[in-house]
């Protein structure tokens, strides 16, 4: 089984990008043949400073492999490392209808936050597709905001396939139904455009800090609460166990225990989690020649993978 997923290099990683993508993109190395991929074509989209865009790449590829990719199971690699993606982001456009990506709501919300609508924004989800159908992907286990462009993937590569012959295997979304939206401070979807983030190697005491600031009513201490759809009960239950989980609702609905006191709870708990990570983080840090090394060893396995499929796509299509 091939699986495949891709990260942009476009701000620090999150607790939404880690539970809802990398997790269990983690988890799944173990089941298939894994290619993960640093997607730093798709954030020139949003990241316009070259430095910062280089910086970008190396935090995402230490915080990945600190995470717990294992480069002895997955292939590992930077998105720009196989150019070949491009060409068949072209020869996919020429199939893509307009309306596939005018229904698109990224497009929609990014440019509707200000950012300015290129093409390249515009055209984003076919250079994804492309990303997809290079590898012969089968599974692709992606948050649930990227369950749109998994669908226009498919119809791309039908609408090729029905125009040229069997050319693009039909890969299918993995999206976890228990952690595939996880809330941010303010109980919005964690996202960096809403900044509303706990990043996953934050520093301890502005961590801290936001997740006391996490977005409460205004029940006071010794009155009960509701822990259903409370910010600080949801994000508790990705790092805790059940046992922990069923003390916070009970404390919770008791009352005598402040808001101040629950996140505290969770700040311990969430620093614990990721403490182990923490650790492989700063190893990582020492070492970037072997993460580079790590990049260049994936770009190859990943570019013999993406070249007999692009040769498929030119010959069914009558490029020589
Ligand atoms: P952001 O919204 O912060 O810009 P990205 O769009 O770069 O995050 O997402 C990278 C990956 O992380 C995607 O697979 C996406 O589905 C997943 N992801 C992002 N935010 C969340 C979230 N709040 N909950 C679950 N998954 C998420
Ligand atoms: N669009 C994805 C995101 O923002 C990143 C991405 C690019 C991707 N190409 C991909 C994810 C291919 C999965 C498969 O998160």
């Amino acid at each position: 089984m091939r699986i495949l997923s891709g990260i942009q290099p476009s701000g620090r990683l999150h607790v939404g990008n880690y539970f809802g993508m990398m997790e269990p993109a983690i988890r799944l190395q173990n089941e298939g043949e894994a290619f993960y991929f640093i997607a730093d074509y798709h954030s020139l989209t949003t990241v316009h400073d070259p430095a910062e865009l280089r910086a970008n790449v190396r935090d995402v590829a230490v915080d990945f492999l600190a995470c717990g990719l294992d480069p002895n199971k997955a292939t590992f690699f930077r998105q720009s490392d196989v150019p070949e993606v491009t060409e068949l982001s072209w020869l996919l456009s020429t199939v893509t209808p307009m309306g596939f990506l005018k229904r698109c709501h990224s497009f929609k919300d990014k440019t509707e936050r200000g950012m300015e609508a290129t093409h390249g924004l515009f055209a984003y989800p076919v250079l994804m597709a492309a990303d997809i159908l290079i590898y012969d992907s089968e599974v692709v286990p992606v948050g649930e905001d990227q369950k749109q462009h998994l669908e226009v993937t498919r119809d791309i590569a039908l609408k090729f396939n029905n125009r040229y012959g069997e050319v693009f295997v039909i890969p299918k979304s993995r999206i976890r139904d228990d952690k595939a939206k996880v809330p941010g401070l303010d109980g919005q979807k964690m996202s960096k455009s809403y900044g509303n983030t706990i990043e996953i190697f934050g520093e301890q005491k502005p961590t801290r800090k936001k997740i006391m600031s996490i977005v409460t009513d205004s029940t006071p201490v010794e009155a009960p609460k509701n822990p259903e759809g409370s910010i600080i009960v949801d994000l508790y239950r990705l790092v805790a166990s059940e046992d922990e989980v069923a003390t916070m609702e009970t404390d919770f609905r008791a009352g005598g225990t402040g808001y101040g006191d629950l996140k505290k709870r969770l700040f311990e708990a969430l620093w614990d989690h990721f403490e182990p990570m923490r650790q492989r983080r700063e190893e990582l840090l020492a070492a970037p020649d072997y993460v580079e090394t790590v990049l260049r060893e994936g770009a190859e396995r990943a570019s013999a993978s993406a070249r007999p499929t692009l040769e498929r796509a030119r010959k069914a299509c009558g490029i020589r």
